[in-house]
């Protein structure tokens, strides 16, 4: 009786006449979809590793075409591994050791699809980037797609890291997904083009 006297002040305290407690997520969803920044700036401290799987599993419960899921992730905490990755990625444009194209975020989530498992390996990888870099910010981390994961895989490098994972198939590299808390100010949405919505009624 007590337990059911709690839930209903919890209930009632959350949700006014017309919020269900699915209105309430959904509204979080919403603001998180549109707060979520790219960012390019971090501290050095690691995010706990509770954080991290957490994401990372949002990333597996993207949808794939057939649910195929062709994607994996690969979840980069090691310094030493996330700087070789670092050096590989600058190297793709030409810039020399300096230059950190992870803007000194301490983890990197690289996405990969294997091209044989379906025909939407990449829409899948997408989605799955979509994924991370939405939850990143619903559990407080900045987060930013960096490029060039498919050059990176395309290397021996590259290849050699899957290799020493035991990672067979033809993956390509979809994007790496930086994580780490934000320094710094956050940055503003630019304002969205017009015209990019068209409706038929
Ligand atoms: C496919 C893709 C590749 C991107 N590559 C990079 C990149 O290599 N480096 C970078 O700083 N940002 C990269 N971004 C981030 C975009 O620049 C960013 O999403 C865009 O400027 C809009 O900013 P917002 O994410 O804050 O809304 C990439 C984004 C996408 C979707």
């Amino acid at each position: 009786m007590l337990g059911f006297i709690a839930l209903a002040l919890v209930m009632a305290s959350c949700c006014s006449k017309n919020e269900t407690p699915n209105t309430v997520t959904m509204n979080t969803t919403m603001e998180d979809l549109l707060t979520r920044r790219s960012i390019r700036s971090y501290t050095d401290e690691m995010p706990p590793m509770e954080v991290i799987e957490e994401i990372c599993k949002a990333g597996t419960y993207a949808p794939t075409g057939m649910n195929k899921q062709s994607p994996i992730i690969i979840a980069v905490t090691n310094r030493e591994v996330r700087d070789r990755l670092s050096r590989l990625n600058a190297s793709v444009f030409g810039k020399d050791n300096d230059m950190d194209p992870f803007y000194g975020a301490p983890v990197v989530l690289v996405v990969l699809a294997d091209r044989n498992t379906s025909f939407t390996w990449m829409e899948d990888g997408s989605l799955v980037m979509g994924n991370l870099l939405n939850a990143a910010h619903a559990k407080g981390l900045g987060s930013c797609w960096i490029h060039r994961a498919k050059e990176v895989f395309e290397m021996e490098e590259g290849k050699a890291i899957l290799a020493e994972l035991g990672i067979e198939g033809d993956y390509v590299g979809i994007g790496n997904c930086i994580l780490g808390y934000v320094k710094g100010d956050y940055p503003e949405a630019r304002p969205r083009k017009e015209n990019y919505v068209y409706w038929i009624k």
